[in-house]
């Protein structure tokens, strides 16, 4: 069993610094594309056999430090009781988006086995077969909440907005209701057997610092203190989030996950003792293998005063990079880190 990703996780010793690729199981490989050419992507979420097979392909392929288990952050919040659909090319679709206290009392807090078992189900049979150590996820209640708010993916977020300054009883009840979903869903995440836990907030730096105060940090608080009984590490990762830094430390996290707008070692020097996860730009792949390798070797170096590092990009691969440059970058980090 190769546990360098939970060492690093834990600010302990390793042998090298451990990676792994934020949407490593995707359109980018090929081996994905044949899967999901005969399922949906809702389809294929819900079939524990080919999630294993899809969670597997690049801890194979690219012979990555830890597996990240095959859903999405959306899942749970079906099981909430709203409709979800993935539109080809378009991304996802909440139909019915909440937009008043009526609808918010329409959702559910789910129980995850029952709602959700096949995620579960996903985990335990994941555990038999992985050499590295798997990880659980779910999204930060405040991403989650733009999702069903706007009813998709939004470029400027008007109808969160509208609804945080203008009725923000109404979004704050939304968050409670959403907190409580996914602490329950990460608990039976770590009950299954997920070994450690990443709160994916991938819209936290569309929010005014004292907006992120306000409306969303409470919220990862509150998981990642409920989280504490499972003795797992939790990562959060904020996107975008670099002016957001010490906010996110005082979540309580054991990782701190970074995009690439932020030095890495400037991001040491501000959080002190918590381990940091990150920041390789994503379109760095496309570099030249010479210079990917050097500015690898700078983030390594850079780096080198945390308290633990693991090795990643600072966002999802794009679907269109080269399989064999995300290999590459694999080889080199851990060329590059051997101590
Ligand atoms: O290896 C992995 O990380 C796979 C598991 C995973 C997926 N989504 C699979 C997926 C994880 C961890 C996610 C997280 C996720 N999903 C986030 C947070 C991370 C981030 O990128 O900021 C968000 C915001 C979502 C919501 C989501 N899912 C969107 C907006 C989309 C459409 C855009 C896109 O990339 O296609 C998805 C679809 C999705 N989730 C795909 C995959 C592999 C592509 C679906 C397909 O096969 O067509």
């Amino acid at each position: 069993m190769n546990d360098t990703f939970l060492k690093a996780c834990r600010g302990e010793e390793t042998d090298y610094t451990p990676i792994w690729i934020m949407r490593q199981a995707g359109r980018y490989l090929p081996e994905y594309q044949k899967v999901r050419g005969k399922v949906t992507f809702l389809e294929l979420c819900k079939t524990p056999e080919l999630c294993v097979e899809v969670t597997l392909q690049p801890v194979d392929i690219l012979g990555v430090d830890a597996a990240i288990l095959f859903s999405d952050i959306l899942i749970p919040l079906e099981a909430m009781g709203t409709p979800l659909e993935f539109h080809e090319g378009r991304g996802p679709v909440f139909p019915e988006p909440i937009q008043n206290q009526a609808d918010l009392d329409r959702l559910i807090i789910p129980d995850p086995d029952e709602h959700t078992g096949f995620v579960m189900e996903t985990i335990r049979l994941l555990r038999k077969e992985l050499q590295v150590p798997l990880i659980g996820f779910a999204g930060a209640p405040f991403t989650c909440a733009t999702y069903l708010i706007e009813g998709g993916s939004s470029k400027v977020f008007w109808e969160t907005k509208k609804m945080m300054y203008t009725n923000p009883e109404l979004f704050h009840n939304m968050m409670e209701k959403i907190t409580r979903t996914t602490t329950l869903y990460l608990l039976a995440q770590a009950k299954a057997g997920a070994q450690a836990l990443q709160i994916f907030d991938s819209w936290a730096g569309v929010l005014a610092p004292e907006d992120f105060k306000t409306f969303a940090l409470p919220y990862v608080q509150q998981i990642v203190s409920d989280l504490q009984e499972t003795g797992l590490p939790i990562i959060y990762f904020a996107n975008n989030g670099a002016t957001l830094l010490e906010m996110a430390a005082s979540t309580g996290a054991d990782v701190l996950g970074l995009d690439w707008r932020i030095n890495i070692g400037d991001a040491v020097r501000r959080v002190g003792k918590v381990a940091l996860q990150g920041n390789l730009d994503p379109f760095a792949l496309l570099l030249p293998k010479e210079k990917l390798k050097a500015r690898i070797g700078r983030i390594l170096e850079d780096a080198k005063g945390a308290h633990g590092h693991i090795f990643n990009l600072g966002h999802g691969i794009h679907q269109f990079t080269p399989p064999e440059q995300a290999k590459a970058a694999v080889e080199f980090v851990h060329e590059l880190s051997q101590r």
